[in-house]
């Protein structure tokens, strides 16, 4: 390690959100942790604990339980509901002869807990690997939102395919959820909608925009952005359930798809359901050499690729249903 000059600020190691209304214990516990290299910032009250949260983004709070305003079970449990705070990690730092506390913190979904009065060396120990945890949360929360800018870079460069993810996410979650697939799979459909063409990023518009037929030289190129895409989405393990779809979703159920050529249940049942509604959403829109197909036309010709045997029936049976029910929610 780098000796520690004076006159160097020293590089914080993270930024803890201390909460507790006995100005005392705030003192004590700032202290200790500035000493170990973190930024701390200090709330009496739950309710104040939240404001903080929104404005400065602590990485990890240590809170007592009992404040006025908002106690620290409801601070948990509020900040544990919402998605965009629901991964910061809250220690709740609880009386010891209330046994029930304990019960109450793993209810309000703390990360952990510590009976006053504090150990110290324990409670550095917990601090710095929440602080570790939430940072890695982080890197994985940017990177995809990265990819996920990305993907609708794609789109927005295309006007004629604008919402198309969007759609195909809302779309593939409707049938997944009709076929009944559990909670895991719902979310990789999501994603899959976003993420199924980002290997299109390494495509120029002249291929992308093109309005005529494609020359068999520029079809070689499109059939590339499946390979391109699950590489991009290898590199971050959040996105490992999706990569099948990325790969697969122009595969066909007889084998002449692309890029693998894989045939029957070979063919991911996640990326066949992305592969059927990616088709629907490009025949119902506009394209550069084509007028939108009506939804009865574009149905008569996703049955019709069942029929040929690129598709699965059962699959193309239930996206139907589905755009029937959307269909008769919005009569
Ligand atoms: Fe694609």
């Amino acid at each position: 390690m780098l000796p520690f000059a004076s006159g160097l600020r020293r590089r914080s190691g993270g930024t803890v959100l201390v909460v507790d209304d006995l100005e005392a214990n705030l003192t004590a516990l700032a202290a200790m942790l500035r000493l170990e290299g973190y930024d701390v910032l200090l709330a009496r009250n739950g309710s104040e604990a939240i404001d903080i949260v929104r404005a400065e983004r602590p990485d990890v709070i240590l809170s007592d339980v009992r404040m006025p305003v908002l106690d620290g079970f409801e601070l948990c449990r509020a900040l544990k509901a919402a998605p965009d705070t629901c991964l910061l990690p809250v220690v709740l730092l609880t009386g010891a002869t209330e046994p029930q506390d304990r019960l109450r913190a793993i209810e309000a979904g703390a990360n952990d807990f510590l009976a006053k009065p504090i150990d110290q060396s324990e409670l550095k120990a917990r601090v710095r690997s929440l602080v570790q945890f939430k940072q890695v949360t982080d890197e994985l929360d940017s990177a995809e939102a990265v990819l996920r800018s990305l993907a609708l870079m794609i789109e927005v460069r295309d006007a004629y395919t604008e919402g198309h993810c969007h759609r195909l996410a809302r779309y593939a979650v409707e049938v997944g959820r009709l076929i009944g697939l559990d909670e895991h799979d719902l979310q990789a459909l999501s994603r899959g909608g976003y993420f199924h063409d980002i290997g299109k990023i390494g495509l120029p518009d002249a291929i992308l925009l093109k309005p005529g037929a494609l020359t068999p030289e520029e079809f070689d190129r499109v059939k590339q952005h499946p390979i391109i895409g699950d590489e991009l989405c290898g590199k971050l393990r959040a996105l490992q359930p999706v990569r099948g779809i990325v790969r697969h979703h122009h595969e066909r159920l007889d084998g002449s798809g692309y890029p693998d050529g894989i045939a029957g249940d070979e063919i991911p049942l996640l990326a066949q359901i992305i592969g059927i509604v990616d088709v629907y959403d490009a025949m119902t829109t506009d394209r550069p050499y084509r007028m939108a197909m009506t939804e009865a036309e574009a149905i008569a010709e996703l049955r019709h690729e069942v029929a040929k045997g690129w598709r699965r029936a059962d699959l193309v049976e239930a996206f139907i249903d589905t755009r029937r029910t959307a269909g008769a929610g919005a009569a």
